[in-house]
């Protein structure tokens, strides 16, 4: 089973083609970042005139590098949701229209599928059923996952998301777009202890995130260090390092909790900010200190990525074969979408 897979949703093209048997054949992405910065954040229009100049180059090159035909192809999956509507549709028309010119089946893919299942793209592979932590630039959440196709949310942030935290904090401290990696660069030089940041939530009943007040906190801090004169480089690396220990430490505690709440002993972690090294060790170190396996994708398949929208589709189709029948030419996009049991 041949599926080669489009990703549109935001700031990144990703283009991949994934084998059931053989696995991740080739892929590449490009990303926006450089066209986005000088705005501070994606903007909207420019990401779909982008997609719709990338994606067909990209196709070209993974199909050349793989060695594959188009011939060969069994389906197009593409992300379908949920992302900016007209970076949605770029992707989709044009998965719509290369179904329609090869005849092919094109399966819509929920771009949370795709990165809550990248993990099981790495080595070793996670066993269902497990717990998932979503950590990406729009959402911050627990899921419970049976299998392929059930999904339960356990737990989500009640504001920002933690991607945009980091972004929102990391623009505060003067770093550029997009400002998770670059915030956690900086914290690599700093001491996590010298500010006391608040840990929001993390000893609320539920198993729910909130991660605005903790930018408050940050930017209150910034304006009196700045009123002060005291806002140097120094000051900069402490504070990256004292607000990427609070969210890693209301991540990893939550993660605890949802293991337990779920009796599950395997956590899964996804999305962009899963690339973050602080929270990959930690997660790790409590993993092997409380008795669960901890799994995240490889790095270069934490951020959006095509490989993870194939990945995903071949493992719907193997759970349920018949879906490429039930696949036709008419294709939507929900920019919000949830993720649940019943998502098709
Ligand atoms: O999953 P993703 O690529 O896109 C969305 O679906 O949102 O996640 C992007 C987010 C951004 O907010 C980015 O700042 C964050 O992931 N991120 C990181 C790191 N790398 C990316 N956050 C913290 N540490 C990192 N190393
Ligand atoms: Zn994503």
């Amino acid at each position: 089973m041949l599926v080669l897979g489009i990703e549109t949703s935001c700031d990144e093209t990703g283009i991949a083609l994934f084998d059931s048997g053989r696995g991740l054949l080739s892929q590449r992405l490009h990303s926006q970042v450089e066209m986005h910065r000088s705005f501070g954040g994606v903007v909207p229009e420019l990401a779909s005139r982008d997609h719709i100049r990338r994606v067909i180059p990209l196709i070209e090159e993974v199909m050349t590098e793989s060695g594959c035909s188009l011939s060969e192809l069994d389906a197009i999956a593409v992300t379908s949701g949920p992302g900016l509507g007209g970076a949605l549709l770029a992707g989709t028309s044009i998965a719509a229209g290369l179904g329609l010119a090869l005849d092919l089946p094109v399966l819509p893919v929920h771009h949370l599928e795709g990165h809550l299942l990248s993990p099981l793209m790495g080595a070793p592979r996670p066993q269902f059923p497990f717990v998932a932590l979503l950590v990406s630039g729009g959402h911050t959440q627990l899921m419970a996952v049976e299998r392929v196709g059930n999904y339960r949310l356990l737990g989500e942030t009640v504001d920002d998301a933690a991607g945009e935290a980091f972004d929102k904090v990391a623009s505060l401290l003067g770093l550029p777009y997009p400002g998770g990696p670059a915030l956690s660069h900086l914290a690599a030089s700093g001491r996590a202890d010298r500010f006391a940041l608040p840990r929001p939530m993390l000893h609320s009943a539920n198993l729910d995130f909130s991660f605005s007040g903790l930018k408050t906190a940050v930017a209150t801090l910034v304006q009196r260090l700045r009123a002060e004169g005291g806002l140097d480089s120094r000051t900069h690396a402490d504070l990256a390092a004292g607000f990427q220990a609070a969210v890693v430490d209301v991540l990893a505690a939550k993660s605890a909790a949802a293991l337990a709440h779920a009796r599950c002993t395997a956590l899964v972690v996804s999305g962009g900010v899963g690339a973050n090294q602080l929270l990959r060790s930690r997660l790790a170190n409590d993993g092997a200190t409380r008795g669960y396996s901890v799994y995240f994708p490889p790095p270069d398949l934490c951020t959006d990525n095509g490989a993870m929208i194939a990945h995903a589709a071949v493992l719907r189709i193997g759970a349920q074969p018949g879906l490429l029948d039930m696949a036709n030419v008419s294709f939507n996009v929900r920019p919000r979408w949830a993720l649940g049991p019943e998502t098709p």
